[in-house]
């Protein structure tokens, strides 16, 4: 593993991301007592160093559950501002020196993707790269092309182990709970293939539409920003052959492994939909085609799970917000006791976090008759996204690369869902607070239809 890093760059600190996600998670990170080292800012917006950290409050208080004020005081001595130009060789120079004798810092890019190989020239032209790492976020490229494009760029500067890709669904409790609740528990293995298990289905759904990021989903699609990334990453969690304990990089093995299981897909198992009034949307095209929900159908062509429908539906201006697995067991085959209900897992990964498992029970009287019961293993709340920012900036500083997407992953994961990106099929308007285009009900329809999460 890696050394502990000994400063904290981060380029787009005036930005949005700093704002939501970098400022709260590094208070957090002060107060947790694991961020102790200089915290340098790098932007172009003119600021002073007192302008950032009247930000860094503005940010904490509005997405950070409030400012500590100790923790607080301490993050702002750690952090300075850099002021420059990403074109300018100054810059990096400039960056240099204020690194001081840091031997290994962390350069957090947190600004778009066409900047990223300016940032990475200059990062190494100016030395600043030496003995470095370097973190960013998904979209890690468009498509297959360019995400090899990306990582091409990357590997000029930084090799693969000092290279850490977010996907924040990869921090979050509940999904990391899948992974333990598979594999801390001996009573699940036996029942979790294709003889017991009967489909799969995941629901990413959020109620809100685009809120102000017209220009960037114009760009993305449901399919480049969830699918490829958070929702695939969740079928790795549910379908991966238990990792061995005995090296560092099995869990990313078995979560290649999936991914390169899955076929890729094609039209055939894809529904678009696109909710009334999107275009309508700042930065929105009057004639955009791009998808603000996605239905799609894969398969895993595994031993253990050959024949089992995986699902994924994930959309914009659905009635809820909320992420679902479902994972469906087969029938029981007494139908005269058990009727046609079946057993199921529920894991609900956000907002809130919910492990449940539907089972029948006699209803209580004279006749003899089910009546369904959920058993709930866990249920509480938790300051989810926050929380992800905070783990995964904790674990890349540390140099713990578990919980990041390594090249291999993100190249295979774009393979899956390469033939459909784009305009392969039609987009079918859905009306804002239904569940998405009728035709999304096809998909579904010989496994019981979808569930909708409450
Ligand atoms: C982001 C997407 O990666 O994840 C957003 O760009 C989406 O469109 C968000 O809303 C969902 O994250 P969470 O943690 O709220 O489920």
């Amino acid at each position: 593993m890696l050394p502990h890093s000994d400063a904290f760059v981060f380029f787009g600190a005036t930005g949005d991301l700093a704002h939501k996600k970098i400022f709260p998670a590094l208070q957090s990170m002060v107060q947790q007592g694991t961020l102790d080292v200089p915290v340098i800012g790098v932007a172009k917006s003119g600021w002073t160093l007192d302008q950032l950290r009247e930000r860094a409050r503005d940010s904490i208080t509005k997405y950070g559950g409030g400012v500590d004020e100790d923790a607080f005081q301490k993050l702002c001595e750690l952090l300075s501002y850099l002021d420059g130009d990403y074109k300018d060789d100054k810059t990096y120079e400039a960056l240099r020196a204020k690194l001081g004798d840091a031997q290994c810092p962390t350069h957090y890019l947190a600004i778009p993707p066409s900047m990223f190989p300016v940032v990475v020239r200059g990062l190494q032209k100016s030395g600043s790269a030496n003995n470095a790492r370097v973190i960013l976020e998904k979209p890690f490229g468009r498509d297959l092309v360019t995400a090899r494009k990306l990582n091409d760029t990357l590997h000029q500067a930084f090799p693969e182990e000092n290279i850490f890709r977010i996907d924040h669904y990869l921090g979050k409790e509940a999904v990391e709970n899948l992974l333990i609740f598979r594999f801390a528990n001996s009573f699940l293995e036996p029942i979790w293939n294709r003889n017991y298990v009967h489909s799969v289905q995941i629901t990413m759904a959020e109620s809100f539409g685009v809120e102000g990021r017209g220009k960037f989903y114009e760009e993305a699609g449901a399919i480049r920003d969830v699918i490829q990334n958070h929702m695939l990453q969740v079928v790795a969690f549910l379908a991966m052959e238990p990792p061995t304990a005995m090296y560092v990089d099995s869990v990313r093995d078995e979560q290649v492994k999936i991914f390169r299981t899955i076929p890729p897909l094609s039209p055939a198992n894809i529904v678009r939909g696109q909710f009334h009034g999107y275009r309508e949307e700042a930065g929105v095209s009057p004639h955009s085609d791009v998808e603000t929900f996605a239905a799609v159908r894969l398969e895993i062509d595994s031993w253990r799970w050959a024949g089992v429908p995986f699902l994924i539906r994930a959309g914009k201006r659905l009635p809820v917000t909320a992420t679902e697995v479902y994972v469906k067991l087969r029938k029981p085959p007494l139908s005269k006791i058990g009727g046609d209900g079946r057993n199921y897992f529920r894991f609900r990964l956000g907002p809130d976090i919910e492990l449940s498992l539907g089972g029948r029970v006699k209803r209580p009287g004279p006749l003899m008759v089910p009546m369904p019961v959920e058993l709930s293993a866990v249920k509480y709340t938790s300051n989810d996204e926050m929380d992800a920012y905070q783990r995964l900036l904790t674990d890349a500083m540390k140099g713990d690369p578990l919980l990041f997407v390594r090249q291999d992953a993100v190249e295979a994961a774009w393979a899956i869902v390469d033939p459909i990106l784009g305009d392969c099929c039609p987009t079918e308007l859905y009306e804002p607070g239904t569940w998405g285009p009728a035709d999304s009900r096809e998909l579904a329809a010989d496994i019981g239809g979808w569930h909708d999460p409450m």
